[in-house]
C-alpha cells in the first residue's frame, strides 16, 4: 500500500469514529470535548493526520491535502449543526441572527431637484409676505397672450413656440397668465408667487419642452421698480448665497414697462468668463418690470392708484446653477443614479 493511500485510509477511519462520537455527544460539555479531541487546532486528531503530509512524495501531497480539509470542513459542520441544535431552537436562531447588527433599511426615495428648488423658493417667497397660487396648464389665448397686452399677430408671440390644443386652446408657455387670473378675483394690494409647468416647443441642453416657472406679482399704491429690485435682491441672495453679484438690465417684455433682465454673477466661474456664462460673467436669470397699465387696466384696476410689478424665472435653470447641473434633460430622464446623488 503507498504511503498516499495509508494516510487516506487513516482519515476515512478517523472521519468514522469522529462521526460516530459526534452523534454521541449530546452536552454543551460533550461537544465541547468532541471539538477538542478532533477540531482542535494545535492538538486535535485531524490536525495531527494533517501534519503527516510532509511524509509523502512531494507530488501526492495536494491530493491528501484536499481530502483532508474536505473531511475538517465536513466534520466542522457537522459539529456546528449539533451544537446549535444543543443549545435548543430559541439559542439555535440566535445563533445566526446577530441582533446586534445594524437593520436592513429599505431604499429610501429622495426629494427631486426640482421639488427641492421649488420647497425652498416657496419658503422664501413666504417669509417675504406672498402668499402661493396656481392657474392651469391649459390656458386660452386670452389669459396667454391677449390679457398680457399681447393682441394676434403681436410679434412677442413668436417667441414663446406654442403648442396650439385648438385654435383658442393651448399649453400655457409662461406662468404669467397666473397675475390676469389672480388681479381678476382680487382687489389690490396684491402679492403672489404662482409656481408651475409651462410648456415650449424646445429639445436641447438648456431647453425641455415642459419646464417649470415661478412668477411673482405685487400691486399696490406707490409700488416702484426699487421695491422690485430690492425683492429680488433678497432672493437671490438668500438662494444662490449672500456674496452673489446681481445686475439689472433694460429688456422688453409686452405686459411690463419698464422690462429688465436680471443677471448673476457666474456661479461657475466667478466672473471670469467660462462656456457656461459665454465668457461674459453674467448669467441672466429672470425677466421682470412694472406691470404695464394696459394690462392693470384690463383687469378693472385703477391705474392712476395702483402700480405693481412682476417677475418670472425657470426653476430649472436656477437649479440647475445652484446644484451645478449641466444638462437639463437629466431632471426629466429619472435616472436613479442622478436623482440618489
Ligand atoms: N413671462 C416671462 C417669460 O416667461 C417672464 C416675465 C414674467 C417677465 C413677469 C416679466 C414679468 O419669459
Amino acid at each position: 500500500m503507498s504511503a498516499l493511500n495509508e494516510l487516506l485510509g487513516r482519515l476515512d477511519a478517523l472521519r468514522r469514529q469522529a462521526e460516530e462520537e459526534l452523534a454521541k455527544s449530546d452536552t454543551p460539555e460533550a461537544l465541547e470535548a468532541f471539538r477538542i479531541r478532533y477540531l482542535g487546532r494545535s492538538s486535535g486528531a485531524l490536525t495531527a493526520l494533517m501534519r503527516q503530509l510532509s511524509d509523502l512524495p512531494q507530488e501526492e501531497r495536494p491530493a491528501f491535502g484536499k481530502e483532508a480539509n474536505l473531511c475538517k470542513q465536513r466534520l466542522q459542520e457537522a459539529f456546528d449543526r449539533k451544537s446549535a441544535a444543543a443549545r435548543g431552537p430559541a439559542a439555535g436562531t440566535q445563533a445566526t441572527t446577530d441582533i446586534t447588527l445594524p437593520g436592513r433599511t429599505g431604499l429610501v426615495g429622495h426629494i427631486h431637484p426640482i421639488t427641492r428648488a421649488l420647497t425652498e423658493i416657496i419658503s422664501l417667497f413666504m417669509t417675504m409676505g406672498f402668499s402661493v397660487t396656481e392657474g392651469p396648464d391649459i390656458e386660452n389665448d386670452y389669459y396667454n397672450f391677449e390679457a398680457l397686452n399681447m393682441p394676434p399677430y403681436h410679434p412677442a408671440r413668436d417667441m414663446h413656440d406654442t403648442f396650439y390644443l385648438t385654435d383658442s386652446y393651448l399649453l400655457r408657455t409662461h406662468t404669467s397668465p397666473v397675475q390676469i387670473r389672480t388681479m381678476e378675483s382680487q382687489k389690490p394690494p396684491v402679492s403672489i408667487i404662482a409656481t408651475g409647468r409651462v410648456f415650449r416647443r424646445d429639445w436641447d441642453l438648456t431647453h425641455t419642452p415642459m419646464f417649470h416657472q415661478v412668477e411673482g406679482l405685487l400691486v399696490d399704491r406707490g409700488v416702484s421698480m426699487s421695491h422690485l429690485k430690492g425683492v429680488l435682491e433678497t432672493f437671490l441672495k438668500a438662494f444662490f448665497g449672500a456674496g452673489t453679484r446681481i445686475r439689472f438690465r433694460p429688456s422688453y417684455f409686452p405686459f411690463t414697462e419698464p422690462s429688465t433682465e436680471v443677471d448673476i454673477g457666474c456661479v461657475f466661474c466667478a466672473g471670469a468668463g467660462c462656456r457656461v456664462c459665454k465668457k461674459t460673467g453674467w448669467l441672466e436669470i429672470l425677466g421682470a418690470g412694472m406691470v404695464h397699465p394696459n394690462v392693470l387696466k384690463r383687469v378693472g384696476y385703477d391705474t392712476d392708484a395702483y402700480t405693481g410689478f412682476a417677475f418670472g424665472m425657470g426653476i430649472e435653470r436656477l437649479s440647475m446653477l445652484k446644484y451645478n447641473i449641466d444638462d437639463i434633460r437629466l431632471f426629466f430622464e429619472n435616472d436613479l443614479r442622478f436623482l440618489r446623488q
